[in-house]
């Protein structure tokens, strides 16, 4: 994935959001037990009012920021809060069981009471995985929606509107992906904007190919106009997003490659910061490092997930590369002039992982010296490969071994960020703590820095901060005025 759902640690909190999304319609032939008698009916537009609630990966949220612009743009209004609303929606997340259960709880909530006052929408990647069997679970939802169908939520809703009831879209779309103008971004300072969605590998692990469809790249020309028109909006910071985000190749008549494309981006007036996240190492070049190298506004940070640090874990991964080939693009990258960050995923107790695998795991964190890691505990899943798989991992074997992880690497960041002070980094200050009198933000390596300083109103400008204090996950400084 690269995953994917790859993701930042933020993202894997579930976030009561917003946002929005996008457009066009589609036929209504992946619509099936659609009742136009039944019952709750929401009339189309003003007065009616909505929540959502994300769970997962930035593509997730994003994929929120597409379903709020769409539900605006029909005059729907958001609500904060989930009792003052008419249609309440879950984008989640299936990557791992635990996610699953978690929608699964919030669903059994409306029991006996949903249906009759209020809609209920299950919308993406556990909604793709189970399909018609969340009816049968939760049978007060009325619209199930995987996220590779999300062009046709607008024909979805009027149905809705309609009074319909059980409305059912999982076509994998396989055209360009869904993105316009509608999307409403909730976060003020970093625009998401993804360029190629689906995967078209096969990680015996992942339920991602079968959520989120065989990959499909955006055309060039498209990802800049939006590019432009983010800027107009008032976005230095662009984050490119795919799930193996560095596969991207121009469907349309320019062909650009990756590394064209980050650079056209980077050159569009007014950006003044490039990340993209996920990378799949296979995919991964020598070239994106010299993109890096050269172009002031691609952000110093990678997040090449590695998996494991086990090449015969990793074959039966089917991973594609091993310990080896990734180190090898580990060295390409910390050969760069500029001192760029790498963050990882990693998965702990697949079946039939060894000590002496998992200890392969840990040598690979001592060799890399990531800035971030993100272990997870493997967690069989419907529709993949690998759930079938002999020699599972005890849970309690598998938690023991990711606290030993956790802990080797928390050593390993406190003494990378404990270097880190004295220097100063030019900050991009996009939160404001009152209670304590500080700011926070992130520099190009991603990397968290709270500061102090004398002045107000920072937020939304790069500022020269000095660190002056560090700890494993962030640092801590003065703004140097
Ligand atoms: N179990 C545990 N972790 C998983 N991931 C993906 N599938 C699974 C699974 N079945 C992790 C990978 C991926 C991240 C987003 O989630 O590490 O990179
Ligand atoms: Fe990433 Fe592999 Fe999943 Fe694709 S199948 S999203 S490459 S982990």
């Amino acid at each position: 994935m690269s995953e994917s759902i790859h993701v930042p640690l933020e993202s894997l909190i579930a976030t009561a959001a917003s946002g929005i999304s996008s457009l066009p319609a589609g036929a209504p032939d992946s619509t099936r037990s659609f009742d136009a008698t039944s019952i709750a009916t929401v009339t189309p537009g003003a007065g009616k009012s909505f929540y959502i609630e994300t769970f997962g990966c930035q593509m997730n949220v994003h994929d929120s920021e597409k379903v709020v612009g769409v539900l605006e743009g029909r005059g729907y209004q958001q609500v904060e809060k989930l009792v003052d609303a008419d249609l309440i929606f879950y984008n989640t997340c299936s990557i791992r069981e635990k996610a699953a259960q978690k929608v699964f709880s919030r669903l059994g909530e409306f029991r006996g009471t949903a249906g009759e006052s209020k809609i209920i929408g299950v919308l993406g990647c556990l909604a793709q995985q189970e399909g018609e069997d969340i009816f049968e679970r939760a049978p007060w939802v009325s619209l199930v929606c995987g996220s590779a169908s999300y062009r046709k939520l607008p024909e979805f809703l009027a149905q809705l509107e309609a009074g319909g009831r059980r409305i059912m879209g999982l076509d994998l779309d396989t055209e360009e992906t869904f993105e316009t103008d509608l999307t409403r971004r909730d976060n003020p300072f970093r625009a998401y904007l993804t360029i190629i969605e689906g995967c078209d590998y096969a990680c015996s692990y992942c339920v991602v190919p079968h959520t989120r469809g065989p990959e499909r790249s955006r055309r060039s020309e498209a990802v800049l106009a939006e590019v432009r028109r983010l800027v107009d909006l008032g976005y230095s910071e662009i984050q490119l997003l795919g799930q193996t985000v560095n596969s991207y190749r121009d469907s349309g008549p320019r062909k650009l490659n990756f590394v064209d494309l980050l650079r056209e981006v980077a050159a569009v007036n007014g950006v003044r910061r490039v990340r993209f996240t996920t990378s799949h190492p296979n995919d991964f070049t020598r070239e994106i490092v010299q993109a890096i190298d050269e172009t002031p506004a691609l952000c110093d940070h990678i997040h090449l997930p590695v998996q494991s640090g086990s090449t015969p874990i990793l074959k039966a991964m089917l991973r594609t590369y091993t310990r080896d080939e990734y180190l090898e693009k580990i060295d390409w990258i910390r050969a760069a002039r500029r001192p760029i960050s790498v963050t990882s995923d990693v998965i702990i107790g697949f079946p039939g992982e060894t000590e002496s695998n998992f200890e392969a795991t840990l040598s690979l964190l001592d060799r890399v010296h990531y800035d971030g890691v993100y272990a997870f505990n493997y967690s069989p899943r419907p529709n993949t490969t690998a759930r079938s798989m002999p020699d599972a991992i005890p849970e309690t074997e598998k938690s023991r071994r990711l606290a030993v992880l956790n802990e080797y690497q928390r050593k390993i960041q406190s003494a990378t960020n404990e270097k880190l002070i004295g220097s100063t980094f030019e900050v991009f200050a996009d939160s404001r703590y009152a209670a304590r009198n500080q700011w926070g933000g992130r520099t190009t390596c991603n990397r968290v820095v709270n500061f102090t300083s004398p002045r107000e109103n920072l937020l939304g400008q790069y500022l020269q901060v000095k660190v002056t204090r560090s700890g494993p996950g962030s640092l801590s400084g003065e703004h140097l005025v």
